[in-house]
């Protein structure tokens, strides 16, 4: 743990342009540096340095950050990692938190576990190669299944035999401690005689691996087909095992995982070892089970693209669906591969070359959202009331995608799929993510259940990415000008008519009457919360925040009129005397809104909140959306500069699905 004080030290030396200088060749241009991006295929340098902001950005790709998010993402670093590094660098010393006698003794304990569990590993795998029964049986198991010494190797594989070669007499005389052994779940000790006695025997092993390559647990396969005997024996959870949080081959695929930015996800150990073996060397397993959410981010740290292959067959394929919603909510983009019915991971890429494996892949993956709605699709063919249950199951895994944008694409596509309105899918979507909101604003109010265990508790666990907010630049490359219209526009609305009611005319919003009155400024929140937008000028950002802190402090039984009169006054009579007239000169206006086929509005305007307000918040969205088309197309510029074909395809797709959304946008605006 390193304290507060040394943190600061530390950041106070590092000069960001001499951190990215080691890895990258930087030369000066004006104030900044320029240099050849090293997160994406960069030709001409499109990262820039600013000494003296002390962040990086690049203009090609986007990344951006600080010298510590530098490597984090480019050595892959955990963040405590990532400041060692510039401590040495810098010759700072750290000055470690005082530990209590506690931490010391369950770091020893820790470390001796890892000790513990290294010296199993060897000796499995010293039986499998160096024994008789090991290599009569293990070994000539393992050759059979296909996997070269090499392999074998690599991933450590050991046979787990019988008496007399158990790990326990073994273990014991090696001095290593009982009390260890029986927790790092290697041995158990027999109920009243304290015999001790292993876990793992008769079985060829599989150990798993920390990321940063420790062993911390074992998966034993029996070789028997005999049915009342478990396939496979799991370490349990221990203070160095939580399956929960780890991965199978993590260790083995994290460079090329980040190399290629993406993640090959598979079921079994074998998948994995052989995908491997076939040289496809970025994919990890989640050991029969479906995902959890400290598996995702452990992926996250390297790749922010999965690609799940699960078997051909029915099982296979169901499987493919569970757990994803997960994947999906973490941001991830997730695509997954069927195989052909009579294949899994494993006999696929033992039977193919790594070509084959790799363009049967870039063939047949599918958009996760795409692959769910075509299989539901057939299943619920003649059954409208399995239909009507399968499109809601759907808008549910697109109600998780946390990109507006993306989300957006995926309405579009699920309502053409399904024939559905684009409107009507829009609204459950909504719907279904203001629920979420609500229901995690109340879990939040009792349990702090997010909170990660410390770190030094878990090293194998990704890290509480502490201090990387503090870090992060604002990426946004909009243009502030063009939003600045319909942003003091929405001001607009909030103070001269925050408090007031919508007068919604039927069918206006998504084409059903909203259930209660809503005011303006509950409105304008939703929508924007919906989708995640934040005011990108400052400006008006700052009125648009001090707006709901203010009207949260006046009390609820004051009139509407009344309430909307005050906030006037707070926002006319401040400190800031120039703030004061730009609102003053702002609310004097009538109708401001941009858009001509409005013209001839009804007076009085608060008549027609219910009409202008959601045409307002429309107006920003397609504006944003616009602003995306326009950043595409130039990146489509770019790759066709660059004859980058594939990354072309990818963005001409994403244009022209942005167009759909721009075109609905502003269809919905016309008519309303
Ligand atoms: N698994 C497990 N316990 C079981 C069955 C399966 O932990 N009783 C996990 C293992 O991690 C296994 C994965 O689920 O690797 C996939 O199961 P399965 O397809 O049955 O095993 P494979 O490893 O593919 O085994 P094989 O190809 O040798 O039959
Ligand atoms: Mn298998």
């Amino acid at each position: 743990m390193i304290d507060r004080a040394t943190v600061d030290k530390i950041l106070d030396a590092t000069r960001i342009e001499e951190v990215i200088g080691d890895f990258v060749t930087l030369r000066k241009r004006g104030a900044n540096y320029l240099g050849l991006c090293p997160f994406h295929q960069d030709k001409n340098p499109s990262m820039s340095v600013s000494a003296t902001k002390g962040i990086f950005k690049c203009f090609a790709c986007g990344k951006a950050g600080g010298a510590v998010s530098f490597l984090m993402e480019h050595e892959h670093l955990t963040y405590a990692e990532a400041l060692r590094y510039l401590a040495k660098k810098y010759h700072i010393e750290i000055v470690e938190k005082e530990e209590t006698a506690e931490e010391i003794a369950n770091r020893m304990r820790y470390e001796s576990l890892l000790v513990v569990t290294d010296y199993a590993q060897k000796f499995y795998s010293d039986v499998l190669w160096n024994t008789e029964i090991g290599k009569a049986i293990g070994l000539s198991y393992f050759r059979e299944r296909g996997f070269t010494d090499e392999t074998i190797r690599t991933f450590g594989l050991g046979y787990a035999a019988s008496r007399p070669l158990t790990l326990c007499t073994k273990a014991i005389n090696d001095g290593y401690k009982k009390e260890y052994l029986i927790d790092a779940g290697l041995c158990l000790e027999r109920e009243g005689t304290g015999e001790l006695y292993d876990r793992f025997f008769d079985r060829v092993m599989f150990p798993i691996h920390s990321i940063s390559g420790r062993v911390i647990a074992f998966g034993g396969r029996t070789l028997k087909t005999d049915k009342s005997v478990a396939k496979y024996v799991n370490s349990p959870q221990s203070d160095i095992y939580d399956k929960s949080r780890s991965l199978y081959g993590i260790f083995q695929a994290k460079n090329t995982i980040a190399k290629n930015d993406k993640c090959i996800l598979v079921e079994g150990y074998a998948d994995v070892i052989s995908m491997h073996q076939a040289g496809l060397t970025n994919v990890v397993a989640s050991s029969g089970t479906s995902l959890t959410v400290e598996q995702v981010r452990l992926i996250k740290r390297f790749t922010d693209k999965v690609t799940i292959i699960y078997d051909g067959d029915e099982a296979g394929v169901k499987a493919a669906l569970r757990g994803i919603d997960l994947v999906l909510e973490e941001g991830l983009n997730v695509k997954v591969v069927q195989l052909p019915p009579e294949d899994d991971p494993d006999t696929f890429a033992r039977s193919h070359s790594r070509i084959e494996v790799e363009e049967y892949i870039a063939d047949n993956e599918k958009d996760f959202i795409s692959f769910k709605s075509d299989l539901l699709l057939r299943e619920s063919e003649n059954d409208p009331i399995r239909r009507a249950q399968v499109i809601r199951d759907i808008v549910q895994s697109v109600s998780v995608v946390p990109d507006p944008i993306l989300r957006n694409i995926y309405v579009e596509m699920v309502a053409g799929k399904f024939g559905q309105k684009t409107d009507s899918i829009l609204a459950t979507v909504s719907e279904l993510r203001r629920k979420k909101k609500a229901f995690e604003r109340s879990r939040s109010r009792y349990a702090d259940d997010r909170q990660q265990r410390p770190a030094e508790s878990a090293p194998f666990a990704p890290e509480a990415e502490e201090g990387q907010a503090a870090e992060s630049v604002a990426s946004t490359e909009l243009q502030d000008a063009y939003l600045a219209v319909p942003e003091r526009e929405l001001v607009y609305y909030l103070i001269k008519y925050g408090e007031y009611p919508m007068h919604f005319e039927k069918d206006m919003l998504y084409g059903s009457e909203p259930a209660a009155e809503v005011k303006v400024a509950q409105y304008v929140h939703d929508s924007l919360a919906d989708d995640e937008l934040v005011f990108v000028n400052e400006r008006y950002r700052v009125l648009y925040e001090r707006y709901y802190s203010f009207a949260a402090t006046l009390p609820a039984e004051v009139e509407y009129e009344e309430r909307q009169k005050r906030i006037v006054r707070y926002f006319t009579t401040g400190e800031d005397q120039a703030l004061n007239q730009e609102v003053f000169d702002l609310i004097l206006e009538d109708h401001p809104l941009t858009v001509k086929t409005y013209e001839e509005s009804i007076p009085p305007e608060e008549q027609a909140l219910g009409r202008t307000v959601p045409k307002s918040v429309l107006l920003y969205k397609l504006r944003i959306t616009e602003e995306q088309c326009a950043a595409t197309a130039k990146q489509i510029t770019e790759a066709q500069r660059e004859g980058d074909s594939e990354n072309l395809r990818e963005l001409v797709r994403r244009l022209q699905l942005l167009n759909t959304v721009k075109n609905r946008l502003s269809k919905e605006l016309n008519r309303l």
